[in-house]
């Protein structure tokens, strides 16, 4: 058991609300960075005071390059969250990473570009050389992978990311390339926000949850509705994941 009691969440495509909060107050800090994707929602799940972001905006639906990714990091950091745990919809490349399956990964490659990445504008004088050797953090990372042991959630403890830049799916032999590089999943809103959690010193670990097979893989041609359609399938697991891990590691 711990005292940690403020944990933020970030969602991305299918989890526009977390069903079990309840809202207290939304909070949508100004930043040097611009407009936060949506009001930042503050509210409670059974003990714990849990902040949650939607990164694409809903009811709109902002583009993972068009995601301004510094404004979310740093108001969730300056409403003094302790840890994050994001939520990522990801195709799947590596055999068993079939729709359904939920991978914690440990690693990535990014493949974006053009994105503001990074915190540091060389004004400051202090050079953000963050070390980067392990994109997620070890601890909540464990934590994570305990909570779906006790909840019984078949999962992949480890993987690859590789976050493209998108809006557009990868052709197949992006996708090949991309398994020889060692990736296991690809979605296009891991980076940079990975690294900027880094930056500002924030816990950061992600749940994956593959909701079609990548480019190439496939016996259909991919669309959004299929995502979406897997992921109100297997929303339930996420929300019990995160139930458990709220209850496990922040609770009591
Ligand atoms: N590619 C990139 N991003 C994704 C995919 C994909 O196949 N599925 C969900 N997000």
């Amino acid at each position: 058991m711990s005292s940690r009691r403020r944990i933020g969440i970030i969602g991305g495509t299918g989890v526009d609300e977390l069903e079990d909060l309840e809202i207290l107050r939304t909070h949508a800090p100004a930043t040097p960075y611009g407009e936060i994707s949506r009001p930042v929602q503050e509210g409670r799940w059974g003990e714990v005071e849990v902040f949650f972001l939607q990164r694409h905006g809903s009811p709109g639906a902002i583009p993972p390059h068009l995601i301004n990714y510094r404004a979310n990091l740093w108001a969730l950091h300056s409403l003094g969250l302790e840890e994050i745990v994001a939520i990522n919809a990801v195709g799947g490349i590596a055999e068993g990473m079939r729709p359904g399956r939920l991978v914690i990964p440990d690693q990535l490659i990014d493949y974006t570009w053009g994105r503001e990445h990074t915190f540091d504008d060389g004004r400051s004088g202090a050079l953000m050389h963050i070390d980067f050797t392990e994109p997620y953090h070890r601890e909540l990372r464990r934590a994570l992978i305990d909570a779906a042991v006790t909840a019984g959630i078949p999962h992949a403890a480890s993987g690859t990311y590789g976050a493209t830049q998108g809006p557009r799916l990868e052709t197949a032999l992006e996708i090949r390339r991309m398994a020889q590089d060692g990736c296991d999943v690809v979605g296009m809103t891991g980076m940079p926000e990975a690294a900027l959690a880094r930056e500002l010193g924030l816990p950061y670990a992600a749940i994956c949850m593959v909701v079609n097979p990548a480019a190439g893989l496939g016996d259909k041609p991919l669309s959004l509705e299929m995502m979406r359609a897997t992921l109100q399938q297997e929303a339930g697991v996420v929300r019990r994941l995160l139930e458990t891990l709220l209850a496990t590691r922040y609770s009591g």
